[in-house]
């Protein structure tokens, strides 16, 4: 029996996976509900006989979606995908989203913005009227960090975001070092009130890769409901 977040979670996959067509190539999001979406997938290539390439978004979902007897190549061998199904952390009225929380916001990002179509799945706890309550993630390369997390706070700062706090993400005792070898420096922000500004500011300093501000790029969103309801937004 599933607790009531895991049937709004595969609620939600379990309905994004029927967007899946023959012959289609496929992004394969991070995170537990892209988890439950790799399930279903390889559910509905086994039993359908479907014809389905994977191209997974971390090394996590890579060893998931082999496990499970699907298909996988990387993106270059691929080039372009039909389809991108992932979850996120956050998403607001305009489809705009938080990604990250799982750290694996660069590689998401390249292969959702290298999809005709990028389908979000979440439960509806991750509706928001305003991004921010979730900490922002900001992929940043090793080299000169602090001096990165500093031209990221007088970003903050001449932004007037209401919460400044950063933190350089842990993993136990260490750093958390990202697929693609960079870390991840949290903002504690609570409220963003224009998202395409702040992503676009963040990405002008020279030592962050990345940040997980998603603008533009998805274009559904599945809602799973704890009573196994689902909603779709675009
Ligand atoms: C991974 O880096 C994230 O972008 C995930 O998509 C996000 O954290 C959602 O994860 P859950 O589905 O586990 O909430």
């Amino acid at each position: 029996e599933l607790s009531p977040i895991d049937k709004a979670k595969f609620a939600a996959a379990r309905c994004a996976v029927d967007f899946v067509e023959d012959g289609m190539k496929v992004g394969l999001g991070t995170g537990s509900t892209a988890a439950w979406m790799v399930r279903c997938l390889a559910e509905r290539v086994r039993e359908e006989g479907l014809r389905i390439t994977g191209v997974p978004t971390s090394t996590r979902t890579g060893t998931l979606a082999r496990q499970l007897g699907l298909t996988v190549t990387t993106l270059d061998e691929a080039k372009w995908l039909d389809l991108t199904i992932d979850g996120a952390d956050e998403f607001d009225g305009e489809l705009n989203l938080i990604k990250g929380g799982g750290a694996a916001l660069l590689q998401e990002k390249i292969v959702a913005t290298a999809s005709d179509r990028m389908i979000v799945i979440a439960d509806a706890a991750k509706e928001v009227a305003q991004l921010g309550a979730f900490p922002l993630p900001v992929e940043v390369v090793r080299f000169g960090w602090q001096t990165t997390q500093r031209l990221i706070e007088e970003v903050l700062v001449s932004m007037d975001v209401l919460g400044r706090q950063t933190a350089l993400r842990q993993s136990g005792e260490a750093p958390l070092i990202t697929d693609e070898g960079h870390f991840i420096i949290d903002l504690h922000l609570n409220r963003i009130e224009n998202p395409r500004a702040l992503w676009l500011a963040l990405n002008q300093i020279p030592g962050v890769v990345e940040n997980g501000l998603f603008v533009d790029i998805c274009d559904q969103v599945v809602i799973g409901g704890t009573d196994g309801r689902v909603e779709i937004r675009d």
